[in-house]
């Protein structure tokens, strides 16, 4: 009997001693595809991620799904977590929350997607932008948003959502194309007449006085401190990147069109000796679809198509390892050492989504990557130049 109450009271301890310590995560590697826990023992719920690094720490923001059908839309708002190591992550909360006020743009069951932070040298503030599509219309306002914050995991305040670059014209778009019209029901679709309109910028011209479309996007930082945000525009047929102001919460008026008609979403951009690469994928909504690379001198473009950096298995290829790029994360402390990041949807249940985590390898100046069941961040140290 004592020897039992012993046991009884050993266990309670144990118990007690659990909820003290809360639960730790003892991550080595990395488990592409799989479920991966926080701090709490709880799935990550970071989707169409962003990553920063500031002060020796990784941040990942992302979208804060729900289960069931309603899971993709937004009902809490934009989650936050850190690291240290990259294969543990802390929950810092939620960053950016949704408002209650139904006549905030930004009201619960609106769409927030690909959630992107970067912080601002000279003003000191974390600037989040994001895709924003209003509620209960779709994805017709193809909107995006901003917010800022003193504090990396927030709260961010919200200032806006806007369709870019009413009345302007991006730099590289000819004036001889400028007056041609928008006869959008001239043509048959799919046609060659209808595709060269698309690449000539019918799109464009249409959303001209409105301002353009943005879907999804990302950010990215140049090592001279000009932020400069990618999306998907004019129909999500062609990208726009656009260079933002010193304090990186607007646009300066500056962008170009890029990939002109060859339809790329879910940019994630990298830089590597001087060069600026990017993962994008196809159009193909929550499935996944072949990946697709570019390369460029500056952000802003041209960027030349390297074809698609998945090698694997047809399937494999077809699919991106059943994924879709959400952001490439430079790793602390090693040379020229990439993260690829995608995401495997689940929409039927959204908060089962899982994280695809991959390092980037180059193959003839291209980056590639191959699958890994698991791996860590000594694969970078073993394969360093690989590149033949
Ligand atoms: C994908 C896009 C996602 C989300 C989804 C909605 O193509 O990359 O971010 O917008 O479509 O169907």
């Amino acid at each position: 009997m004592m020897k039992m109450r012993i046991i009884t009271l050993s266990f309670f301890v144990f118990l007690i001693g659990i909820g003290l310590a809360g639960f730790q995560t003892d991550y080595q590697h990395f488990f592409p595809g799989k479920e991966w826990k926080d701090d709490r023992g709880v799935h990550i719920n970071a989707h169409g991620g962003g990553f920063l690094i500031h002060e020796d720490t990784y941040y990942w923001f992302g979208e804060h799904k729900i289960a069931g059908k309603e899971g993709n839309k937004a009902h809490v708002g934009v989650r936050v977590y850190s690291s240290k190591d990259l294969y543990n992550w802390k929950n810092e909360g939620i960053a950016l929350e949704v408002h209650e006020d139904p006549n905030s743009l930004l009201v619960q069951g609106c769409v927030i997607e690909r959630p992107k932070v970067i912080y601002n040298e000279k003003t000191r503030k974390f600037v989040m932008w994001f895709h924003h599509e209003l509620k209960g219309q779709g994805y017709d306002a193809a909107l995006t948003g901003v917010a800022v914050s003193d504090q990396v995991t927030g709260p961010y305040t919200y200032i806006k959502s806007v369709n870019p670059h009413a009345g302007i014209w991006p730099t590289n778009y000819p004036d001889s194309l400028k007056s041609w019209p928008v006869d959008l029901d001239r043509y048959e679709r799919p046609s060659e007449e209808w595709k060269e309109a698309v690449v000539n910028g019918i799109f464009l011209r249409r959303d001209f006085e409105k301002g353009q479309m943005a879907r999804d996007m990302t950010l990215f930082v140049d090592d001279d401190g000009k932020a400069y945000h990618f999306h998907s525009s004019e129909n999500n047929q062609t990208l726009h990147v656009a260079e933002l102001t010193d304090d990186y919460t607007d646009f300066s008026g500056k962008y170009t069109r890029v990939l002109p008609g060859l339809q790329n979403e879910a940019p994630a951009i990298f830089k590597k000796e001087e060069k600026y690469y990017m993962f994008s994928s196809g159009l193909t909504g929550w499935k996944p679809n072949p990946g697709k690379s570019a390369v460029a001198d500056h952000p802003l473009g041209p960027w030349t198509p390297l074809g698609n950096p998945t090698r694997g298995t047809d399937e494999e290829m077809k699919t991106t390892f059943w994924s879709q790029s959400t952001a490439v994360i430079p790793v602390m402390g090693k040379e020229d050492a990439f993260i690829f990041v995608g995401d495997r949807w689940t929409p039927e249940n959204p908060i089962d989504g899982k994280y695809i985590f991959l390092p980037v390898e180059f193959e003839n100046s291209k980056p590639i990557i191959h699958w890994q069941d698991q791996w860590d961040l000594s694969f970078f140290d073993q394969n360093e130049n690989t590149d033949e």
